[in-house]
């Protein structure tokens, strides 16, 4: 196996250990046990964080891997499947870091009386948003992979 299919393995893996942390965090936060909620998603946020740091400098070390079918299958199939994987995870990272600002600053203490002005309802609708293109993420990273070193593979 190639060094660039183990990275991309290992980052695979941890993401998705990320999402599954994420997940637990939100059952937490249904459960309204606000500590272990806003844990859960600070270690899940520092897993995506370092794992965009070292995404970054791969990318300027070793440049973007190479998709190894036709011009067709690259305009066709590769490059909306990236497209749709770059615009969620934007999307995500973008919510993610809303939210925690908006769990840091106000809802660290519970929701209690003032829970409108502190914002939870808004937290709640964009958490419950973030699950979902976390998981598209995911879901499209495993695609792309697949796809760089399985179905397309440069040669
Ligand atoms: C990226 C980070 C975060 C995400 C994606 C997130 C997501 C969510 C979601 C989806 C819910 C609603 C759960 C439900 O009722 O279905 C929620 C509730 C809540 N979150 Fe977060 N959260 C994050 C960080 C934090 C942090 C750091 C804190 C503060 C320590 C926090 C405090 C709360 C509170 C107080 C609630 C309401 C819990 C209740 O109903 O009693 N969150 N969050």
């Amino acid at each position: 196996m190639e060094l660039s299919s183990v990275l991309w393995c290992v980052v695979l893996l941890g993401m998705t250990l990320a999402y599954g942390i994420t997940l637990y965090g939100v059952h937490a936060a249904k459960r309204h046990e606000v500590a272990s909620h806003g844990r859960r998603m600070i270690v899940s946020c520092t897993l995506v964080g370092i794992w965009l740091v070292a995404y970054l400098t791969k990318q300027m070390f070793f440049g973007r891997d190479q998709f190894g079918g036709t011009s067709q299958e690259y305009w066709t199939l590769y490059v909306p499947v990236l497209a749709v994987h770059t615009s969620l995870a934007i999307t995500t990272i973008g919510l993610g870091l809303t939210n925690m600002t908006i769990g840091l600053r106000r809802l660290r203490y519970g929701i209690g009386a003032g829970a409108m002005v502190a914002g939870v309802t808004r937290h709640r609708v964009l958490g419950r948003w973030m699950q979902w293109t976390f998981g598209g993420t995911i879901l499209t990273a495993y695609v792309v992979y697949g796809m760089l070193f399985h179905w397309f593979p440069a040669q």
